[in-house]
């Protein structure tokens, strides 16, 4: 795949959080997905490629635009595979929390897994702890073989969780072994890119959050070569069928790294719309706006923190508030 599509997906994730982050703190999740949805979609036909959506913002009867199946971009160029989260954590957005995304990833055709919008249980770690991770495993013998790979004291290891009811049996244990915790409130695309990166403060995400999600994350993680595994969280019959439908035959399998995206030529971008454990949110300016993005291609292992200064002269990108 062209070298370029990576920097061409990066400004489609600038536009969607630039039109998301006009929303924020307004208690409207809604208004401010649809902002970032349309500024995406109107991106992508400015792309030489052919894009089909396996992860999106839902079927196509419930979802106006990057529903599962649409083909987007310009028409010509490569046919790849795209998953988006045109703003992941919307609560984040509506009531002015952290974490939030505008995100991409793309990948050659087949090549991503089709997760259905249910739970999955995640763990994830950055590549010096990556043979460390067992799904299977308990979360006692997880923290201990993670602090173990990274030369840390039990202590001193620091474990992202979902701060989710879910989730108390496993703070519980967590924090008997003596590892620190970070709780995050929403957010785990970020939070598990954050885990397998040097210098964010967190080593391992721990927990169940949405599925598609999973997929993202594991996308980036592909990029940067940290390790990731997920199990499907059926929350009843509908979602278990749902899963089979989407060629998802043993629902409890442990999906690795490698089935959840394959292949050696994923791509990732994501624009900080909230600030978080990854990146800084928008920052409006008197004539534009900041962003902060960050672009990962596997085949060159490159990471880009892309810092952006847009200028409101001709359209102002945050259309939604002209309304
Ligand atoms: P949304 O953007 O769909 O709201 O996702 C935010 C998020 O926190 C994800 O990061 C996480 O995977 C999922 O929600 C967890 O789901 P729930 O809020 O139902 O626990």
């Amino acid at each position: 795949m062209d070298r370029n599509l990576a920097l061409e997906i990066v400004r489609v994730t600038e536009a969607a959080a630039l039109a998301s982050a006009a929303w924020v703190g307004r208690g409207d999740g809604r208004a401010a997905d649809s902002a970032a949805t349309a500024a995406m979609r109107e991106c992508f036909d400015g792309i030489a490629f052919r894009g089909k959506v396996v992860i999106g913002e839902g079927e196509r009867d419930e979802a106006p635009m990057l529903y599962i199946g649409e083909e987007v971009g310009g028409g010509d160029g490569p046919e790849v595979d795209i998953a988006v989260d045109p703003l992941e954590c919307t609560n984040s957005v509506a009531y002015g929390r952290s974490n939030a995304l505008a995100v991409i990833a793309i990948a050659p055709k087949g090549k991503l897994l089709h997760a259905p919008d249910t739970y999955m249980e995640k763990i994830a770690v950055g590549p010096e702890a990556a043979d460390a991770i067992d799904l299977n495993a308990s979360p006692e013998e997880n923290i201990g073989r993670v602090a173990e790979c990274l030369g840390y004291k039990i202590t001193e290891l620091t474990v992202v969780i979902l701060d989710r009811e879910r989730h108390e049996y496993l703070i519980d244990r967590v924090r008997k072994t003596g590892a620190r915790i970070h709780l995050i409130s929403d957010g785990d695309v970020s939070s598990a890119i954050a885990a397998a990166m040097p210098s964010t403060g967190v080593n391992l995400l721990m927990g169940i959050g949405g599925a598609p999600e999973g997929v993202l994350a594991a996308a980036a993680l592909r990029c940067i070569g940290g390790a990731m595994q997920g199990r499907l969280v059926p929350r009843n019959q509908e979602e278990r069928e749902r899963a089979l439908k989407m060629g998802i035959e043993d629902i409890n399998k442990v999906f690795s790294l490698d089935e959840l995206a394959q292949g050696e030529e994923t791509m990732f971008a994501a624009t900080g719309v909230t600030s978080g454990d990854l990146l800084h949110g928008v920052l409006f300016r008197k004539d534009g706006a900041t962003t902060e993005s960050l672009v990962l291609r596997q085949s060159s292992g490159t990471r880009r923190y892309i810092k952006s200064h847009h200028y409101f002269r001709e359209r102002h990108p945050v259309t939604i508030l002209d309304q």
